[in-house]
This record gives structure tokens, C-alpha cells and sequence, in this order.
């Protein structure tokens, strides 16, 4: 059995961040929300600067009372901790060029999500500490729940320990922005990275052609497009399955539906072998994820895309996913009730 260690507030120290310059490079959807998070927990708004290019962002961040600064390696060399909080595409080019330069041997960086760490896209020096501190909310939630006095998920782990103190760093920080009331889990780059790109590479790319095809054999067997939608996904039922299956439980939320249903449902998925899916799952996840197969085809469409020599291909990709039958049945049904929608 493998069970995480949990950390809640009584783990974390904020004193250990009297004194600090912390920097938020960005201030989007994960950095507003913790900046003021971080701020309402009583770090003083002198102590916090926003690194941000002059965009609307920044200007977000002015209206709300934070010392933004444009020039990065200013920010840089002031920072006793930057959070990385920018794009994850971008964080190579513009931490490596403009903050890694800059920083003190003693900063500590922190990241929100595993991915260029765990890919080794990042450079820091040996005495640098490097911690995850990666909520598992939209920054919206990560922002209301704070406000509610609630916690939220998050995952937290210490990737290079310079100090000797970065998992104090790392629990200080997450119960700064509100991380550690729910229970922050311990995890690592890895672990995040390969639930991440799992779940976007093998999980949901199923579920999308498990809809598409069984649209196709209802659809052929006389179902309508409008009856399809509806019953699908229009109704948002599978929305509420999910949003059951986190509250009650995956299997357990089975019990809201009808008998007939949660016999269906049972007695289906054990006739099921799952065999070939687990194969198909394990390939992905080392020899597409983990051997970093897709960073590197990733990192690449980043280069060319930079270059603006290359045209992206998430168009040529949503053009072919739009020529499906499901794809062009909902393109109809939208189009026609739109009042009902
Ligand atoms: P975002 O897309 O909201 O970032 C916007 C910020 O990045 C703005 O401050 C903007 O000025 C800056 N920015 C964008 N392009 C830039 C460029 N080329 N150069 C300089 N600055 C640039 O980012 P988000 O979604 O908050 O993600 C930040 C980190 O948080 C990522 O590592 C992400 O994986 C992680 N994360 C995101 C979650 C989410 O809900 N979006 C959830 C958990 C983690």
C-alpha cells in the first residue's frame, strides 16, 4: 500500500518567511490567486513583487495594490523565493534567460506544476532550494476557497534541498496561500508530471473516442442528433456523475440511479477485460510520458512556433477532431436550439 504523508497547518511555519522578498513571476490564473492569498495570510505587500511583462495582467496586479516590476532581472535579484507561475511553455526561455542569471545562490524557486522540473528544463544552481507547491484547483478556487476559510488540494514536495530547509520552505509557503488547512499531500515533479500527462495522453483521449464511437453506433441505429446530444452530454448528467463520484464516491454514486442502471453498470464493466487498456495505458505512460518522448515533441512545436516559421498544430488538430459524426451532429444541434442551451 502506498499512502502520502499529509501536512497541515501545524507542520508549517510562516515565521520562516519573515524577512523574505517573495517574487510572483506572473500573475494569471495561478498567480493572483496566490499572491493575495499569500498577502492575507499577513506577509506585507512590501515583502511581494509581481514580475510581469506590461500586459493586462500586470495591470490586474497594480489594481489590487502590488508593487509590479517590468524588468526581470531587478525582480530576480531581489528574490528570496519566485514562484513560477507563468505558462509552463514558456518558463524555460524566460526563467533560464532572465531570472537564472540574476538570482541569489540562496533563492528558493517554486513551481506549480512538474513538468519542466521533472524534464529538467530548468537550471538552477546546487545550493538553490527547489519545491512544488502545486494546488490542484483552477486559481479561481484556490482564491475562493482562501476567502470561504477553506483549504483546498494541493501537492508539495521539496525537488532540491540546497538549504537543507526546503520542505520548511515548501510547508511555510503552501500554508502562506492557504494550502495546508485542507491537508497538503507530499508528492514529486514525477509523480505530478505522470498523473498530469497521463490522464491528458491515455485517460481522457479514451473517454473522447469511447463518446465518439458510441455516438457513431447509436447514431446509426437510428438515434437521433438531438437525442444524442442530450442524453450524451448536453444534460450535463455526466458533469453530476463525476461531481457524485467525488463527493460520495466512484462506485458508491452509482447508488442515485435507477436499479436497472446500477446493474447495468456493474454487471458491464466486470464483463469487461480491461487487459488491453492496461497494456495500451502502460505503453503510454513509459514510452510516451516518462521516457519524455512527448516533452521533446512538445519542446520542439515550442521552438518552431517561436521561430514563427510554423503554424500551430492544435488548428490542424481541431480541424480534424471537428470532422466526426458526433463533432458534426452537435455543430447542427447547437445551431438549432439555441434556445434551449
Ligand atoms: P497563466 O496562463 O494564467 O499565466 C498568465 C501569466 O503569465 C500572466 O502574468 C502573463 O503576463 C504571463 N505570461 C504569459 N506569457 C508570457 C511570456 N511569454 N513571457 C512572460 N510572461 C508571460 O498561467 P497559469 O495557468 O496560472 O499557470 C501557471 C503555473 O501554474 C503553471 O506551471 C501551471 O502548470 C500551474 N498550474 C496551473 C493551474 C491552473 O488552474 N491553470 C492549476 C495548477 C497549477
Amino acid at each position: 500500500m502506498v499512502s502520502a504523508k499529509i501536512y497541515y497547518d501545524n507542520d508549517a511555519d510562516l515565521a520562516l518567511l519573515n524577512d523574505k522578498t517573495i517574487v510572483f513571476l506572473g500573475f494569471g490564473n495561478q498567480g493572483a490567486a496566490q499572491a493575495q492569498n499569500l498577502r492575507d495570510s499577513g506577509i506585507p505587500n512590501e515583502a511581494i513583487i509581481v514580475a510581469n511583462r506590461p500586459d493586462s495582467y500586470a495591470e490586474d496586479a497594480k489594481s489590487r495594490g502590488f508593487n509590479v516590476e517590468y524588468d526581470f532581472a531587478k525582480a530576480a535579484k531581489a528574490a528570496d523565493v519566485v514562484f513560477l507561475l507563468i505558462p509552463d511553455q514558456v518558463q524555460p526561455r524566460v526563467f533560464n534567460e532572465q531570472f537564472v542569471p540574476n538570482l541569489k545562490d540562496s533563492t528558493t524557486i517554486v513551481i506549480a506544476s512538474g513538468y519542466n522540473v521533472f524534464f529538467k528544463l530548468l537550471n538552477f544552481k546546487p545550493s538553490q532550494d527547489v519545491v512544488m507547491v502545486a494546488p490542484r484547483m483552477i486559481g479561481s478556487s484556490v482564491r475562493s476557497l482562501y476567502q470561504k476559510g477553506k483549504g483546498f488540494p494541493c501537492f508539495v514536495s521539496a525537488e532540491q534541498d540546497g538549504s537543507g530547509n526546503a520542505l520548511a520552505t515548501a510547508l511555510a509557503l503552501s500554508k502562506g496561500i492557504g494550502a495546508t488547512k485542507a491537508g497538503a499531500i507530499a508528492s514529486s515533479a514525477k509523480e505530478e508530471t505522470a498523473m498530469d500527462l497521463f490522464a491528458e495522453q491515455a485517460l481522457w483521449p479514451n473517454i473522447i473516442v469511447l463518446f465518439r464511437e458510441a455516438f457513431s453506433v447509436l447514431k446509426e441505429a437510428g438515434c437521433s442528433d438531438e437525442a444524442l446530444c442530450y442524453e450524451m452530454w448536453m444534460s450535463k448528467e455526466p458533469a453530476e456523475i463525476f461531481e457524485r463520484a467525488a463527493e460520495d464516491g466512484f462506485i458508491t454514486q452509482l447508488k442515485h440511479h435507477s436499479t436497472v442502471s446500477q446493474y447495468g453498470q456493474l454487471k458491464g464493466a466486470l464483463q469487461l477485460d480491461g487487459s488491453a487498456t492496461r497494456a495500451h495505458f502502460k505503453d503510454i505512460l513509459y514510452n510516451q510520458v516518462l521516457n519524455g518522448k512527448f516533452c521533446k515533441e512538445f519542446s520542439q512545436i515550442e521552438a518552431d512556433l517561436e521561430k514563427q516559421d510554423a503554424t500551430n498544430p492544435l488548428e490542424q488538430l481541431y480541424a480534424e477532431h471537428s470532422k466526426s459524426e458526433l463533432a458534426q451532429a452537435e455543430q447542427r444541434v447547437r445551431s438549432r436550439l439555441q434556445g434551449l442551451l
